[in-house]
């Protein structure tokens, strides 16, 4: 539950502000008429550890929601220095500055190796690709600190700035293009709409709940069941082309096989219910996705 004595004077910094989850997340600030400075590449270069003080000297954040990120595991895997820089570096260096307010940290299911599921935050990671590596890292560095914290989250979807950042809308544009997808049956994850991870979210910072915490949808669901959920969802606005497939044919990154998270304990801190995607599809028939 968001706690609505919460009112920052001083503005709450979201990173990744133009990616899916930092727009969502700026949305939702507005929603509550929550001061919100949204910073895209354009304000502050990451990398740039003279932009970040220079811009934290002159708006003083009440606290800092950190989204930015080199999210796509194959860029990570391609260019690690670059997935170091921002996902490593930056993110300590954000964390340093801001060592008495404050701050989020974007990380993922990822972290762990699949082997079991239904992770706690509790479960040690063990990360299987160079992203989950910057990221496992990047999360020992922030719980050091007792005023930070570490949201873990799994597939997020919804409408991105630029089109293409949510798993919905990158099965959408193929489907589209005519391109058929080969969907797997055996990897597994609890796929969420941003709006709701930056529901959350802001009921995290709310209540000043620091630690780990796991953030994802209320179902279990395979790679080829999220494409059937997609398909009945367009119905016949959009032709399906998925066939599915086993791990054992992919070529990239390794990936796990199931990172799905175990959210009681968002739950029960929260006092809320986290949907399952089929379950927030059916209820809400109007929303974009
Ligand atoms: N979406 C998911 O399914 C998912 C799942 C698990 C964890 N996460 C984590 O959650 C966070 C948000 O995810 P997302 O999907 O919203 O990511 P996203 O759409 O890829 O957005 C990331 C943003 O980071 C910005 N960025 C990258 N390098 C930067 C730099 N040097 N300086 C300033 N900004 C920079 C990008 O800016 P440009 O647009 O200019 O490139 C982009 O807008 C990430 O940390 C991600 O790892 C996401």
């Amino acid at each position: 539950m968001f706690n609505e004595s919460f009112k920052p004077q001083k503005p709450i910094w979201v990173t990744g502000a133009a990616g899916l989850i930092g727009h969502a997340l700026v949305e939702a600030l507005q929603r509550r008429k929550l001061p919100v400075y949204p910073v895209t590449r354009q304000e502050i270069d990451l990398t740039r550890c003279d932009q970040i003080v220079e811009q934290f000297t002159e708006h003083s954040p009440s606290a800092i929601i950190h989204c930015a990120a080199i999210s796509d595991t194959t860029q990570c895997q391609q260019n690690q220095n670059l997935a170091r820089k921002v996902n490593l570096f930056a993110t300590r260096f954000l964390c340093d500055i801001a060592s008495d307010i404050p701050l989020i940290f974007f990380s993922t299911d990822l972290v762990f190796d699949g082997q079991k599921g239904n992770y706690s935050p509790e479960d040690p990671v063990n990360p299987l690709n160079f992203y989950a590596e910057t990221k496992a890292e990047a999360e020992q560095y922030i719980l050091l600190n007792p005023l930070h914290t570490v949201i873990r989250t799994s597939l997020n979807g919804g409408i991105s700035p630029k089109g293409n950042r949510g798993f919905n809308e990158q099965i959408r544009q193929a489907w589209v293009q005519g391109k058929e997808l080969t969907l797997f049956t055996d990897e597994f994850r609890n796929p969420i709409p941003a709006s709701i991870t930056a529901e959350l979210t802001l009921q995290i910072l709310s209540n000043q709940l620091t630690g780990i915490a796991h953030i994802a949808g209320g179902s279990k669901l395979s790679r080829w069941q999220i494409g059937e959920l997609l398909a009945r969802r367009w119905g016949n606005e959009i032709t399906p082309r998925m066939k599915s497939g086993t791990l054992k044919e992919y070529n990239g990154p390794k990936r796990p096989a199931d990172t799905s998270l175990d959210i009681t304990q968002t739950e029960e801190l929260l006092n809320e219910k986290i949907p399952g995607l089929e379950q927030w599809l059916l209820a809400n028939p109007e929303v974009p996705f």
